[in-house]
């Protein structure tokens, strides 16, 4: 399989073909994920809440970002690695944004920058992408604006709030988007971007009218269980499985029944024998 492009991508919402997405913060994790066939991977700026413990993604910086992002790279063959702008690593000029997506792309091998925001954004949106990188972007519940929008609630049910969605969708096409992730938006309103985009919608907490789905990979494999959003699916309980094996090493290691012979190694006795009476 070659690796993915932003072509491919596009090519996928033509052909009807859903497009599934999955974050990814180390090199094992991306490499499971390119092996089990997903072509677009995502260093979330979720790592400040899942992988570092933050309980925002505002803390997280483009250092953060770009150690995580130079593992992922690594192990990911054929998926599209997208890397996240951080908070504040693209709102205070078009420069910066241009400066630290080129960072993302130069220094950490992205293929790929995203951003939250629509309208607003859409300037430096389309900069980005005149210098050959390819921009996802990203409206909704917005992640990084938790502190202005209150809590992390669906967006868009309201009239007003709804055609400002879909006015932010289509300023971001405009401005030259490859894709958009749509994230905590009712179905019928993520149905009907959806429909009026030629790019495609990647949903999250967006019902199943998306042309692909973005989950972030400890909700969904039961690993990050202090907070579960009602849109995150448990695929495994990886969590339980990690504790338990935790446990029972640590008892083995108590009462003395690990490590066996099989997880050791020995020397030739004369050298021993040769070593005790050495004083
Ligand atoms: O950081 C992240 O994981 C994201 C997804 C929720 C889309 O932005």
């Amino acid at each position: 399989m070659a690796k993915i492009t932003v072509r491919d991508i596009a090519q996928m919402k033509a052909k009807g073909e859903k497009i599934p997405m999955v974050t990814a913060y180390d090199y094992t994790a991306a490499r499971l994920a390119d092996e089990a066939g997903i072509p677009l991977l995502l260093v979330g700026d979720s790592l400040g809440m899942v992988v570092l413990g933050y309980d925002s993604t505002i803390q997280v910086t483009m250092e953060d970002v770009l150690h995580h992002l130079k593992a992922v790279v690594r192990g990911a063959k054929n998926a599209m690695v997208v890397a996240d702008l951080p908070f504040m690593s693209y709102q205070i000029s078009i420069e910066q944004a241009l400066t630290n997506s080129a960072r993302l792309i130069q220094e950490g091998g992205a293929h790929s920058v995203k951003l939250e925001g629509g309208e607003r954004v859409a300037a430096t949106v389309e900069r980005i992408v005149q210098c050959g990188i390819p921009v996802m972007g990203h409206i909704g519940l917005t992640p990084q604006s938790i502190n202005a929008l209150g809590g992390y609630r669906v967006q868009g049910r309201g009239r007003r709030d709804a055609a400002r969605l879909l006015q932010d969708a289509q300023a971001l096409q405009e401005a030259g988007a490859y894709a958009v992730v749509l994230e905590l938006v009712p179905t019928q309103l993520a149905g009907l971007i959806s429909q009026r985009l030629s790019i495609p919608t990647i949903g999250i907490g967006a019902g199943p009218e998306c042309d692909g789905q973005v989950q972030v990979l400890h909700d969904m494999l039961g690993l990050y269980t202090e907070f579960v959003p009602k849109h995150a699916k448990q695929y495994a309980k990886l969590g339980e499985t990690m504790r338990e094996a935790l446990a029972r090493y640590a008892h083995e290691v108590g009462e003395g029944t690990f490590p066996t012979e099989k997880e050791s190694s020995t020397m030739d006795e004369s050298i021993l024998e040769e070593l005790a009476v050495l004083p």
